[in-house]
């Protein structure tokens, strides 16, 4: 057990004198104070845990205390102590939110249980504070990257907005971070211990959506053994964040909009309405006033959905990011499969500046775990990131050119750039054979320096040649 500090107000010497002496012999770290002033000033530098206070007292009373400490310390307990305990008073300090109240004259006993539950209070509100914190940090510092005005806006949003219930709509277009953000809401929300739970809308058909969601009971359909808890119940008290909200139903969408107005869930095949206690956070990629205006998704459940909107730019529109990221997935990269350290060439920033990435934030990430992979330098260059370069100023990336000038083998022509969407099967082979034909492209098919290049020697390079067909030149 931590020593608390215990701050004791009272304006009789005498009661302080003696409760000092009990707080100390009960492992307290104490100060006193003679009135409510004192008090305030003493908590300046002694920020008590616990604060035991008279309540009558001449100047300020201990009534008006509790309210000063209420609105500067709202996680410090509060005991009350008075000797003219009519109910009504003690009750109207609860009712203020003091932790507890005991009468004069009181038992040493009765008086040190008191204090007792009022440090594990105490002690239960900091744990939840510091875990919150460290959470709401991780979220802060780690994940959500970029230093860019939009990025900045996106955070402030966040804060801003974290700590309501508000329901928040995210957009962006796909791969901009917005399941990110939809975390980063619940981890810096004062639900961050309770739970997380996300569903893709767009996977489901709209039967199973529903049981999925709200849960069903035994016998509600074939196949329904037995009774099911929805999402929404297993979010109580929590988060739940629906993601690919457009892809809905309408039918559906009325079922959202029963449960945004009223705060309750029937469970499909039952008729009880089980009350939750939900946020809901919401993402898309498609413009839902649009779908609004085709008549695909109902008017009144997006103004619910986009009480607080969050849009997230694509990354194009906020290239000064791209660097800061790059050397975040590189970092990730590295961690991941374990690799020696790789850095960017000044062109490999460039092209990475310059691309247009319709992929958004996940295919810089792909790209970089990539030519991490793929690389067989310590230095990435720019033709090492494979990026298709019809939209850069180079006009292409260097294994293009490189063919287009004559000087790449035609075989390059196969290899597939979309490599990290195969499955991962064929996938392992296929990088293999990508290195192999790079470090021969490298050297100029001179095959004892590719075979050096690649940490292996001249028979197992032929090996490999032949194995992945690759016919030596
Ligand atoms: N600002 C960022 N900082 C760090 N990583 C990011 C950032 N934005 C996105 N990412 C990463 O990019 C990937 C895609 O992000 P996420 O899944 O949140 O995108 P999305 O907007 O939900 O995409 P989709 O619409 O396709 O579902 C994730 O791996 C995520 O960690
Ligand atoms: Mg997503």
């Amino acid at each position: 057990m931590p020593r608390y500090r215990l701050l004791i107000v009272d304006d009789e010497p005498r009661m302080t004198q003696v409760l000092g002496i009990l707080g100390e012999r009960w492992g307290y770290e104490v100060r006193t104070a003679s009135d409510a002033d004192h008090a305030l000033r003493e908590l300046h530098d002694f920020p008590a845990e616990i604060v035991l206070t008279d309540l009558k007292m001449p100047g300020m009373s201990g009534d008006e205390l509790l309210n000063q400490i209420r609105s500067r310390h709202p996680e410090t307990p509060v005991v009350m102590m008075t000797a003219y305990a009519t109910v009504k008073s003690a009750v109207d300090a609860m009712r203020n939110g003091a932790f507890d109240y005991i009468m004069k004259p009181f038992e040493n006993e009765e008086l040190r249980l008191t204090l007792e539950r009022a440090a594990e209070y105490a002690r239960l509100k900091q744990d939840n504070a510091y875990m919150r914190r460290e959470l709401g940090l991780r979220y802060r510092m780690d994940n959500i990257i970029g230093e860019s005005e939009g990025i900045h806006n996106v955070l402030r949003m966040i804060e801003r907005v974290a700590p309501t219930r508000a329901t928040v709509l995210v957009t962006g277009e796909s791969g901009t971070g917005k399941e990110l953000v939809a975390k980063a809401i619940h981890f810096r929300s004062a639900r961050a211990t309770g739970p997380y739970v996300r569903v893709n809308c767009a996977a489901l058909v709209e039967t199973l959506l529903e049981s999925e969601l709200f849960g069903h009971e035994k016998g509600a359909f074939t196949g329904a053994t037995r009774t099911h808890r929805g999402k929404f119940e297993e979010a109580d008290g929590g988060t739940i964040f629906l993601d690919e909200i457009a892809e809905t139903s309408n039918n559906f969408q009325a079922k959202l909009l029963r449960v945004l107005q009223e705060g309750v869930i029937t469970r499909v095949g039952g008729n009880a309405n089980i009350r939750v206690d939900v946020r809901i956070v919401t993402a898309t990629n498609r413009d839902l006033e649009e779908y609004v205006q085709q008549g695909k998704f109902r008017e009144d459940l997006f103004f619910r959905l986009n009480v607080v909107p969050v849009h997230i730019p694509s990354l194009k529109e906020r290239p000064s990011d791209i660097p800061l990221l790059a050397e975040h997935f590189l970092k990730a990269a590295i961690e991941e499969h374990d690799l020696p350290p790789k850095r960017l060439s000044e062109d490999a920033i460039e092209l990475l500046k310059s691309h247009t990435w319709p992929g958004n934030v996940r295919e810089l990430e792909n790209t970089i775990e990539r030519a991490m992979i793929l690389s067989p330098e310590q230095v990435i260059t720019a033709a090492d990131l494979w990026l298709p370069g019809e939209q850069n100023s180079t006009g292409s990336s260097g294994h293009q050119r490189r063919l287009a000038e004559g000087q790449a083998s035609p075989r390059e022509v196969h290899i597939p750039v979309t490599i990290l969407d195969k499955p991962l099967g064929g996938f392992l082979d296929e990088m293999a054979k990508i290195r192999v034909l790079h470090a021969l492209d490298r050297t100029e098919w001179r095959k004892q320096e590719a075979a050096d290049l690649l940490g292996i020697d001249r028979a197992t390079l032929y090996r490999q040649m032949k194995k992945f067909g690759i016919s030596g030149s």
